[in-house]
């Protein structure tokens, strides 16, 4: 096959090389695109174009796959511990059994926060939002923690990961808690990393913590199935966050920031507040479905759509079986639950989403899960930053192992063209 693409324009003609990657996707290779021609592609919220070459993550929005180093996540969600993900994602390989021991006690090493990032917590009003704590306290890290991190160095990457791996959770337990009104407690070091996270959550200081295997479970799918998720909005943040050789945490503390918008992973939150919604409007179900369907109505179905998948998020399907299952379990019957799978019925057969290929995403049935842990709404998509941190950190190593340039846009200008300054007193 020609491994190039012609472009014409006026009298010129140019071939651009295609790019072929190992699942034979093709994208064609503009680096020299404006030195030949003087031109630049323009694409709106980059929906054609890619920013990178990446060995970590593979999805084919048609077929509803999605893999982390070449394994499937159905297997990985079903069969494999959130901190082993984290390795194969960072480091690429599925780590022994002495890896992983290293690497938890490593992280179980780096899990202590400077008590003075605590005053910084207990400065926020109660009723600031959880993502904004987050992202500010992430931020903070670099003024006790060296946030630049020399790459070469496998050493300081290595330690600038198991730190950020190792302090995350603690600030994402605390911010809960500080929601919740509950002490700021470490936890059990001797637990596994998804059973601390959760001892760490949800232990009250009145009484013993009984681990739930359950919530541990559920917990420890969600996090696997937020792991990664190639170059979707925040992580394309971390990249060109770090592309600028910003340290790790401010990178992630703008993935963060990026990940709240109810587009992206603050959907998870609006979905829970649009089934409450519904349920408080009588259930009326096909009174929503219009409003999502009117262009004069900003409302959106939230949890539904998404930029890549015209098929089913093959993690919505699971998170869908897995809330069943955990609401079972704790024997909670959630009205919301009800809602969400008439909506999606509806909406299956509703030809204005089955047109435009809108299947519920990873956020539409999280939040149902989230909410039988005791997790507050506002709290939904800090466990989805939480989840999705060894992806943030795999791809920002990846960008900088990798030695890409500084991200920076071009543009096509469309304002005034040159006029002479005109001075107040003539205005
Ligand atoms: C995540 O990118 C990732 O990988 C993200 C993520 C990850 O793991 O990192 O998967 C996590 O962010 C999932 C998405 C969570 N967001 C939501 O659930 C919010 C609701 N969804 C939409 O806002 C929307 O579907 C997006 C933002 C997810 C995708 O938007 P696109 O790709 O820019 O699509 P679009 O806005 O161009 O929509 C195409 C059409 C439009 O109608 P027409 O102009 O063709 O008539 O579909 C309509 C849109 O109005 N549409 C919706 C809709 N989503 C799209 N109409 C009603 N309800 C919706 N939810």
């Amino acid at each position: 096959m020609n491994k190039a693409a012609s472009l014409r324009f006026g009298e010129k003609s140019i071939e651009l090389p295609l790019i072929e990657g190992s699942e034979n996707e093709l994208g064609i290779n503009i680096k020299d695109l404006r030195a030949k021609t003087g031109l630049i592609t323009v694409d709106p919220g980059y929906k054609n174009t890619g920013s990178c070459e990446s060995a970590i993550t593979f999805l084919d929005g048609e077929k509803g796959i999605l893999r982390y180093r070449g394994y499937d996540i159905e297997s990985l969600a079903q069969d494999a511990d959130f901190l082993e993900v984290a390795y194969l994602l960072i480091f690429g390989e599925l780590p022994t059994k002495e890896q992983l021991e290293k690497f938890l006690n490593d992280i179980k090493e780096e899990s202590l926060v400077n008590e003075d990032l605590k005053k910084i917590l207990e400065s926020f009003p109660s009723t600031a939002h959880p993502m904004g704590v987050l992202s500010s306290l992430t931020s903070a890290l670099t003024s006790f923690n060296p946030s630049s991190v020399n790459v070469d160095s496998e050493e300081e990457m290595y330690k600038a990961i198991v730190r950020i791996m190792g302090k995350l959770p603690v600030l994402v337990a605390w911010v809960f808690r500080k929601k919740e009104g509950l002490p700021l407690k470490y936890g059990d070091y001797s637990l596994g990393y998804v059973e601390n996270i959760a001892r760490m959550m949800f232990r009250k200081p009145n009484k013993e913590y009984i681990p739930n295997p359950v919530v541990d479970a559920a917990l420890n799918k969600l996090l696997i199935l937020h792991a990664d998720h190639e170059q979707n909005c925040s992580t394309s943040t971390v990249r060109i966050v770090g592309s600028s050789h910003a340290g790790l945490f401010a990178s992630i503390s703008a993935g963060i920031s990026a990940l709240w918008g109810p587009l992206h992973g603050g959907a998870n939150q609006a979905v829970v507040e649009m089934l409450e919604a519904i349920r408080e409007d009588g259930g009326d179900i096909k009174h929503y479905m219009q409003r999502a369907k009117d262009k004069s109505d900003p409302f959106r179905l939230m949890g539904f759509g998404h930029r890549v998948y015209k098929n089913f998020d093959p993690r919505a399907r699971i998170i869908k079986k897995a809330a069943d299952e955990v609401l079972n379990d704790l024997g909670i019957d959630d009205p919301v639950l009800e809602i969400a799978k008439k909506l999606e019925e509806e909406a299956l057969r509703d030809p204005y989403f089955v047109d435009r290929k809108l299947y519920p995403n990873v956020d539409f049935y999280s939040g149902i899960i989230y909410r039988a842990m005791g997790i507050s709404t506002e709290t939904f998509t800090v466990m989805f930053a939480l989840g999705r941190l060894p992806g943030w950190i795999a791809q920002w190593r990846e960008m900088r192992l990798n030695k890409e340039p500084i991200g920076r846009p071009r543009q096509i200008y469309v304002g005034e063209n040159h006029r002479p300054f005109v001075p107040i007193n003539r205005r």
